[in-house]
């Protein structure tokens, strides 16, 4: 069956908006999505003083769905503050494109992802912040609030698929989800946890079960 988009995300696609590069960019940074293996670049210019965005670009090496939320959240970050940038999520993108299709809603996660990871490089080269990276159960929420159940367009955490995370001393990672063994999803939802969970450099192993 072809999936149907909404006007607006074929317009963003036909003519996208900021794409291309900045020369010597302030920030920049580029995601990839678990889910699909397609890459977003985002660059940026910040005013050291006011640290509003001055200007933002994006290359997109994704879908249709893909450049038209990096289209809309390019235009949604220009103009802001680093802080207001950052508080874009792809669920308002997603919106603001008058909704995506539920399998298309981790390409909205990817740009939304590139955005604040350039974000992410600033700060980093401009405040000195650390890219975080430590395992803690807080931040592997973090990661896997990023995983969508294609079904339903909807993360794992928001939907409540997430029944149990634990990590133990040897830094095993043992996740319990509330889907069951027959879901055409599975596969696809226990790959992208699994590359997820490959940001934590230190976590041993990941376990998921179903519950
Ligand atoms: Fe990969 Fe859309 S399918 S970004």
């Amino acid at each position: 069956m072809a999936i149907k988009y909404s006007e607006l995300v074929i317009e963003h696609f036909k003519n996208p908006h900021n794409v291309g590069t900045i020369d010597k960019a302030d920030a920049s940074a580029t995601e990839g999505s678990p889910a699909c293996g397609d890459q977003l670049t985002v660059y940026l210019k910040v005013n050291p003083e006011t640290q509003v965005i001055e200007d933002i670009k994006f290359q997109s090496y994704g879908c249709a769905s893909n450049i038209a939320t990096a289209s809309i959240i390019t235009d949604l970050a220009l103009g802001k503050t680093l802080e207001k940038a950052k508080a874009i999520s792809w669920k308002q993108a997603a919106d603001e494109l008058g909704g995506l299709p539920p399998v298309k809603m981790h390409c909205s996660v990817l740009a939304v992802d590139a955005l604040r990871s350039a974000i992410k490089d600033w700060e980093h080269k401009h405040l000195g912040t650390q890219i975080e990276q430590n395992i803690t159960k807080k931040n592997l929420v973090k990661e896997l609030q990023k995983v969508i159940y294609g079904k339903v367009g909807v993360d794992i955490v928001s939907l409540k698929l997430l029944k149990y995370i634990g990590i133990d001393e040897k830094k095993n990672v043992l996740i319990e989800l509330a889907v069951s063994k027959d879901d055409p999803f599975i596969e696809d939802l226990k790959n992208e946890i699994n590359e997820r969970m490959e940001k934590f450099p230190d976590v041993a192993s990941v376990k998921i079960s179903l519950v």
